[in-house]
């Protein structure tokens, strides 16, 4: 059994830092250092799990040369680390690319990428696979196709009509096409581990959805129907396709010719094309059919056509959190991981993210601050439910926590606090939460909670 803290180094190519008003850069370049290992070690955590920048190894991508001083920074993280013994768990791309890639061909929407990234990820893993054991090739693939290609709410802002307000894209067809091209990049990724490097290196390779647990809003049929059909098209868009080598058939149905098509070659690349599922998985909703029933606010046909609530008859389908999306629901956890095992033939699992944030509020003392009951009553009701899940036969291999510090939360900057550390972003200094203390006692206690029940 592994146990993890995660906290990820953010690039922020993209995300403009003006509207802010922080020094982003300062902050940046001093998100990790040594003081921060020693935190994670107080913690009693044995993994940690980053990412790369894949600029910062290859601004140019492969038409360029290795950055040695990028190579030299992570080679130093990684080192303090398991100097520590704390295990490096690395993500290749979290939501950024080298600009060279969006400038050269257009990005993810270019089958070129997929080369590309194969080539990074060749590079990584000569360089840092004989020390890193764990990794995850794309961060949120299915969060980059919707934000970025749906509603242009994430770079690169392409999206088409009433989707959203973009120059340039279309909605209905460009989301399919960049997930085309980053499931084909993760393949070619697991094909050069594979081939390459794993015997050698001895190492696991997995990819991270973003995944919501989905109620039926009712026990109608239409409502099974449509909640199968938000499952398929938000994560085994992805995850299909990689482990059976193609798409789901809800996708198929309903988008036909819409659907970029996988050669007989690809289907080879792809069928169990990864070594475990990552799972970030903080919330749940209900889904309410909207294919043979009207509904007024439902997803587009080309979104799977359902409407998805986070309450009914007035009443949330969990406690509310200070992010509008987050509803405290730890059942979901137990019923995700199970639903994943019986899909995919159990293949292990890692929990990569799970946590709340605090709204930030300048008027909070640091005493204030750092009191997060509601994230230590979060983190043990939703470990609870992963215990559930592994007692009925799961094969859960490691939880990440997000975050072990307050971090640049995308769109919402320096507003939310998803971190067990308080972060001062006027000084950067750093103070446990709650959280941080109790971390150790929630670890322990999941880990005996195990062992009573196998022994
Ligand atoms: C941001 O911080 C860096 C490093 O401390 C400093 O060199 C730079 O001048 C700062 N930039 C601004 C706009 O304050
Ligand atoms: C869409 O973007 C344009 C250009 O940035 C802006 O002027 C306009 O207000 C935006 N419209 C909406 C509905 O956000
Ligand atoms: C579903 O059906 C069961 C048994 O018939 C009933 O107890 C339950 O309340 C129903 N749930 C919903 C959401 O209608
Ligand atoms: C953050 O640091 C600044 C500068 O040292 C200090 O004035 C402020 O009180 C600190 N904020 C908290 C919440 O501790």
């Amino acid at each position: 059994m592994q146990f993890f803290i995660i906290c990820l180094v953010i690039h922020l190519a993209y995300f403009n830092p003006l509207k802010f008003s922080l020094n982003i850069s300062a902050h940046l370049t001093r998100l990790i250092n040594q003081e921060d290992i020693k935190l994670m070690e107080d913690m009693g955590v044995n993994s940690f799990r980053f990412s790369i920048s894949w600029a910062r190894i290859l601004p140019k991508g492969m038409h360029g040369d290795v950055n040695m001083a990028g190579i030299q920074h992570y080679n130093k993280l990684i080192d303090a680390l398991l100097h520590k013994g704390i295990q490096p768990f690395v993500t290749l791309t979290h939501y950024d690319i080298p600009q060279e890639l969006e400038d050269r061909y257009g990005g993810w929407l270019s089958p070129k990428i997929q080369s590309d990234f194969g080539y990074y990820a060749d590079m990584c893993f000569k360089y840092f696979g004989d020390r890193v054991k764990y990794w995850v090739t794309i961060n949120e693939p299915n969060v980059i196709a919707v934000r970025g290609y749906r509603l242009g709410t994430f770079p690169p802002v392409r999206c088409s009509g009433l989707f959203g307000n973009c120059s340039v894209g279309s909605s209905e067809r460009e989301p399919f096409i960049a997930a085309h091209n980053m499931i084909l990049s993760h393949a070619s990724a697991v094909t050069i581990y594979r081939t390459k490097y794993q015997e050698r290196q001895g190492g696991m390779v997995g990819i991270s959805l973003n995944t919501q647990w989905y109620e039926p809003f009712s026990n109608s049929s239409q409502d099974n129907y449509a909640t199968q059909r938000a499952r398929s098209f938000v994560y085994n868009w992805f995850l299909d396709p990689i482990i059976f080598g193609r798409y789901p058939k809800e996708m198929q149905q309903i988008l036909g010719n819409n659907l970029p098509i996988f050669s007989r070659n690809d289907m080879k690349k792809l069928k169990n094309g990864l070594d475990f599922i990552g799972l970030n998985h903080y919330t749940a909703a209900y889904i309410k059919d909207c294919l043979y029933s009207t509904c007024e606010h439902g997803v587009s046909w080309s979104e799977g056509s359902y409407f998805r609530a986070t309450e009914k008859d007035g009443v949330p389908i969990g406690e509310p959190t200070t992010m509008d999306w987050l509803f405290v629901y730890p059942q979901g956890m137990e019923k995700l991981v199970m639903y994943m095992k019986d899909r995919f033939n159990n293949t292990p699992i890692i929990i990569t993210e799970n946590g709340i944030a605090e709204s930030d509020d300048p008027d909070f003392s640091l005493e204030d601050a750092i009191n997060d009951t509601p994230r230590v009553e979060f983190m043990h009701s939703y470990l609870n439910s992963l215990a559930n899940a592994m007692r009925e036969g799961a094969n859960v291999r490691g939880y990440f926590a997000w975050s072990l510090l307050d971090n640049f939360e995308w769109l919402d900057g320096y507003t939310k606090r998803f971190g067990l550390h308080y972060v001062n972003f006027t000084n950067l200094q750093r103070t446990p939460k709650l959280s941080a203390t109790r971390y150790k006692e929630l670890i322990t206690n999941f880990q005996s909670q195990l062992a009573t029940h196998t022994s």
